[in-house]
């Protein structure tokens, strides 16, 4: 199959792991008789730097022609440090988001067992757990208006709305991928407080009706802060709004042991976009101590959301733990001897080629 790849590696360490995720994407065309075209385009700080918009309608363009975009990570300290920045990379990301109409934002989270002593929860905790946040990502506090300071400057404000339909919109991929796993979905808001709320609620109820398979239950977000760390298997499906979704899964991401472990797909009218959750981390950016399996693992959600593809994901996701059994992984994971990100992907692109290659 032929399908074309629009690549944003981005800044600090999104270089160094998309090029990992890439190599494996190589094995998989040479195992699985596939021919992936690449085109990189620019993101971030780096888009800043070249053309003053940390978005360019190059980049843009490009996305919307391709059949999925791979992203690395974006942010620049020199932007962190100072609050006064007319233009910061991360507008890039929330520019993207809105205008490739990317409503979704699925984070799987998972526990694996051969990793479990670096998770900080007890192992009892986190054994078996298994599943996935579909975050708004194109509305809420993020993007309402109107936004911020009054003319004195002392008084600041953001608005949270969300209309019916966008709710549906994300309702229906909840429930969608409910279905294919425990038919459970589980809600998290703050209806005791927000409006926006008790509109989530009683739109998803609404919805719920379509799939009367499936078990729909509610629960406030600080209970499910509590929940994540107390008992993390209760959850199957999780549905939330945008700012709760993304606190949740950074909380969430520690059950692993390892932000560098996880990927997400984020999805809606066009083309869809895959990355690793962790940031530039720029403290350790060239130095090829990155962990580059979220990237990879990111690689392997493309296959199989955007191409259909499920062997080829497959094919990474057991490279995967391959390495994780071996403890062949980077410092994040083996403090005592590490591999580098480099020779992570040479591993994982080479068990993928080897134990498919039958096929080509
Ligand atoms: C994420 C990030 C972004 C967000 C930031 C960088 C704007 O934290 O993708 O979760 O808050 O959505
Ligand atoms: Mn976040």
């Amino acid at each position: 199959m032929q399908k074309k790849i629009a690549v944003l590696a981005g800044d600090g360490i999104g270089p160094e792991v998309t090029k990992q995720a890439l190599k494996v994407l190589r094995a998989i065309e040479r195992a699985f008789d596939h021919e992936f075209t690449y085109e990189e385009g620019l993101v971030g700080a780096a888009a800043i730097d070249e053309t003053g918009n940390p978005f360019p309608k190059e980049t843009e363009k490009l996305c919307l022609k391709a059949d999925a975009i791979l992203f690395g990570a974006i942010g620049h300290p020199k932007y962190d440090n100072d609050p006064n920045a007319k233009v910061r990379p991360e507008q890039g990301l929330l520019a993207m988001r809105k205008k490739l109409g990317l409503y979704s934002n699925v984070r799987p989270i998972k526990s694996y067992p051969a990793i479990s002593e670096i998770s900080p929860l007890k192992a009892n905790i986190i054994e078996g757990v298994d599943f996935v946040v579909f975050r708004e990502l194109t509305s809420g506090i993020y993007f309402g208006e109107p936004r911020g300071r009054n003319e004195s400057g002392d008084v600041a404000f953001d608005t949270c709305i969300y209309s019916k339909e966008e709710i549906r919109r994300i309702s229906k991929l909840a429930f969608e991928a409910a279905m294919k796993r425990k038919k459970k979905v589980t809600l998290v808001d703050k209806a005791n407080v927000l409006a926006t709320s008790r509109l989530w609620r009683e739109t998803v109820r609404e919805y719920s009706q379509d799939f009367p398979e499936v078990k729909l239950d509610y629960m406030y977000i600080d209970n499910a802060a509590m929940k994540l760390i107390q008992n993390p298997s209760v959850f199957d499906v999780v549905l939330t709004e945008n700012m709760f979704g993304d606190i949740l899964t950074d909380a969430a991401s520690v059950i692993t042991g390892s932000l560098g472990m996880l990927p997400s797909a984020s999805m809606g009218e066009k083309v869809a976009l895959f990355e690793p959750i962790h940031g530039s981390y720029p403290e350790v950016a060239g130095q090829l101590r990155a962990n580059p399996i979220g990237a990879i693992l990111s690689a392997a959600m493309m296959l199989n959301y955007a191409f259909d593809m499920v062997e080829e994901s497959n094919a990474i996701k057991a490279a995967v733990q391959q390495v994780l059994d071996d403890g062949e992984v980077t410092e994040d994971i083996n403090h005592d001897n590490p591999l580098s990100t480099k020779e992570v992907g040479d591993k994982i692109a080479t068990l993928v080629y080897a134990s498919n290659s039958v096929n080509a």
